[in-house]
């Protein structure tokens, strides 16, 4: 089956970010020019899926306008010469076929999948948490669908963490899978545990945030009840997926920024505005004559 769907999660409250996330949604804070959950947008579309749904909250209503046409700008935009700004803000309303559904309790990652169950359907779906900004030649939800379409199983993007790190994310147990179209990136997942203590992880791969699943995720997540810091968590529910179907891990090509994180955030403000054609000269040249 094809992967039509995309859910984002965007309900989080972003008490990383206070006090900016007092007032507005993390996923509105820009890297560069650019709010976090329009990069996630972008992945979706580029990789060729026609539809988003946003699993949204209270307090979020400014990444619905994001998405939004906005007459008044553009007529702004239209009457002062700003004709391509004007086309480019169009297209961002223009990108996707968006719905939304609102996440009533802040009940976790697993409970927010629960939420999109109807709007998903019976078919297998991507999901995409927008704190992770992954820069890839290729999209990364594109490099998963294509090993989803080759082994009709759920996937994970995968990473190597550093042992301090571990703690923070859903960890996996796998073994590696010889595959000729992406050597050394498989692995069959075994088991997996949400935010293990170092000594008690089963390795160093950690889960980031995109997945493929088929549509069993949801009478999975349905039976689990909270689990670590109280929440319902996907990975809870993927373990439990794992005792009827094969579910695994992918290592993605590309450079992965934790935007949720300050120290990450930073890091991917720096390294994306040196990419930027308008922008990277000069700000190379600002960064190098800081005396560090
Ligand atoms: C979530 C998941 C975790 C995963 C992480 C990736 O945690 O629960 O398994 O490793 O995303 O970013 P969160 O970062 O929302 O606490």
């Amino acid at each position: 089956m094809t992967i039509r769907k995309a859910v984002l999660p965007v309900a989080g409250l972003g008490t990383r970010f206070l006090p900016a996330t007092k007032a507005q949604p993390k996923e509105m804070l820009p890297v560069v020019d650019k709010p976090l959950v329009q990069y996630a947008a972008e992945e979706v579309a580029a990789s060729g899926l026609p539809m988003v749904i946003f699993v949204t909250g209270r307090g979020k209503n400014a990444i619905e306008d994001h998405f939004d046409v906005s007459f008044e700008l553009e007529h702004q935009l239209a009457g002062r010469g700003k004709e391509a700004l004007r086309e480019q803000m169009r297209s961002i309303a223009g990108m996707l076929e968006m719905s939304y559904v609102r996440q009533k309790e802040a009940l976790g990652l697993g409970h927010a999948i629960l939420t999109a169950r109807d709007l998903v359907g019976d078919e297998p779906f991507a999901v995409l948490l927008s704190d992770d900004i992954v820069d890839s030649e290729e999209p990364c939800i594109r490099q998963m669908i294509n090993v989803y379409e080759r082994y009709g199983s759920s996937v994970v993007a995968i990473q190597k963490v550093e042992r301090s790190a571990i703690s923070s994310y859903g960890i996996i147990r796998a073994t590696p899978v010889a595959d000729k179209l992406c050597p050394g990136r498989l692995y069959k997942v075994e088991d997996m545990v949400e935010k293990p203590a170092p000594e008690v992880a089963p390795s160093n791969l950690a889960i980031i945030g995109r997945y493929i699943l088929t549509p069993g995720i949801f009478r999975e997540l349905a039976a689990t009840g909270r689990g670590a810091g109280g929440e319902i968590q996907l990975t809870d529910a993927l373990k439990r997926l794992l005792a009827h179907e094969s579910i695994y891990g992918y290592v993605f090509e590309g450079k992965r920024y934790d935007a949720g994180d300050k120290l990450g955030f930073l890091q991917a403000t720096v390294e994306l505005a040196l990419k930027r054609d308008d922008l990277g000269k000069p700000f190379r040249k600002y960064l190098k004559s800081l005396k560090l």
